[in-house]
């Protein structure tokens, strides 16, 4: 790989992506690419930290690499693989666990969150889940972690994990920096805008879904929730509109003036019509491109096969550094 700083992501593989997975993050990995050298991961491990159906989760990681291919990552350019197929990310994870407090874990809102909705479940890798996340993005040494807003609090643990273990064992880890958007790091759900856009959302109304057809996206655009002024600006309190119009500007690259302007005199209808229309008419050459290449599952699985082997060299060169600097002794 060339000298350049290094980006690592991941996304988990819970079905097809939401607009908001799509705008908060995957959409910027694709330009990342041409500055950095970048390495993306379907995170199925992540994904069995609540309860998955086997089939569907084979099937969910086989489509979300399908779909990230269809983003435009590129695997000439980018390494992109499946995590399970990559053992160093569990490796080092026990590591880290190591050097992780209880008490730090506990902070985590996401733990917090997800062992309320899970709370018949709520097994030890729901709450260890961060370490695992440290692991995937330490085991490249990476310089940069593309993600939404609500990743931030893992990404600051993952610093803080890394410095502890240079403490105790010398310099060794680069502290990963967050790579946040300026607009679309939380879009919001279209039933409850105070809300963040979630795949989880019990309401289909509330999510875009990326492969959705141009008609339903133009009905849960239709419906979305908003407030009882009329005009299309972007101000305090006016969430729904102002979450609209984060979204219409990230897929149209209009500025919230230009889009002020543009609505000036005409109601929400005008205006939540345009913006299903902008965003179904984003999305289709993706649409059209997941098509082709999931119809392709033997190139699918000579990319994610090279994707693994890439992944394992890099990161097996930097986890062998970390188990001798642990103490373990060397296996050759
Ligand atoms: P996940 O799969 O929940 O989400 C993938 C990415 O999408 C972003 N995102 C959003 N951005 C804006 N608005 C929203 N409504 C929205 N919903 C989701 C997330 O912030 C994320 O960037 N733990 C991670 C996956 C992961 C990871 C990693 C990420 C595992 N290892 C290492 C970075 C580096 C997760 O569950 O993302």
């Amino acid at each position: 790989m060339e000298d350049k700083k290094l980006i690592f992501s991941g996304i988990q593989p819970t079905g097809t992506f939401t607009l908001g997975n799509y705008i908060g993050a995957v959409r910027n990995w694709k330009p990342l690419q041409e500055e950095y050298n970048c390495i993306y991961c379907v995170v199925d491990m992540h994904a069995i930290t609540v309860r998955q159906d086997p089939v569907k989760l084979r099937q969910n990681t086989l489509n979300s690499y399908a779909l990230l291919m269809a983003c435009g990552i590129d695997v000439e350019k980018s390494i992109l693989f499946i995590q399970s197929h990559v053992k160093t990310h569990a490796e080092l994870s026990w590591i880290l666990g190591c050097n992780t407090q209880f008490g730090e874990l506990s902070r985590m809102t996401q733990f917090k969150d997800k062992s309320q909705r899970h709370a018949d479940d709520v097994n030890s890798g729901l709450f260890t889940y961060p370490v695992l996340m440290a692991a995937d993005i330490l085991a490249y040494n990476a310089d940069l972690v593309p993600v939404g807003v609500d990743q931030k609090q893992h990404l600051e643990l993952a610093r803080n994990i890394a410095q502890r273990f240079n403490q105790r064992y010398g310099d060794f880890f680069k502290l990963p920096e967050p790579y946040i958007a300026e607009i679309g790091a939380k879009v919001m759900s279209l039933q409850d805008p105070t809300k963040k856009m979630s795949k989880s959302d019990d309401n289909p109304n509330a999510v875009i879904l990326i492969l959705d057809d141009k008609d339903t996206i133009i009905r849960k655009f239709k419906r979305a929730v908003t407030d009882s002024d009329t005009e299309v600006c972007y101000r305090d309190g006016k969430d729904g509109i102002n979450n609209l119009m984060t979204i219409y500007s990230s897929v149209t690259g209009k500025n919230f003036t230009e889009i002020e302007s543009e609505f000036s005199g005409k109601g929400y209808g005008d205006f939540k019509l345009a913006v299903g229309e902008a965003v179904a008419d984003h999305l289709e050459p993706i649409r059209t491109e997941f098509a082709r290449l999931s119809a392709d599952k033997a190139y699918l699985k000579k990319c994610y096969t090279e994707g693994a082997e890439k992944a394992l060299r890099y990161s097996q060169r930097i986890v062998s550094k970390v188990y001798r600097k642990v103490g373990f002794v060397d296996r050759t």
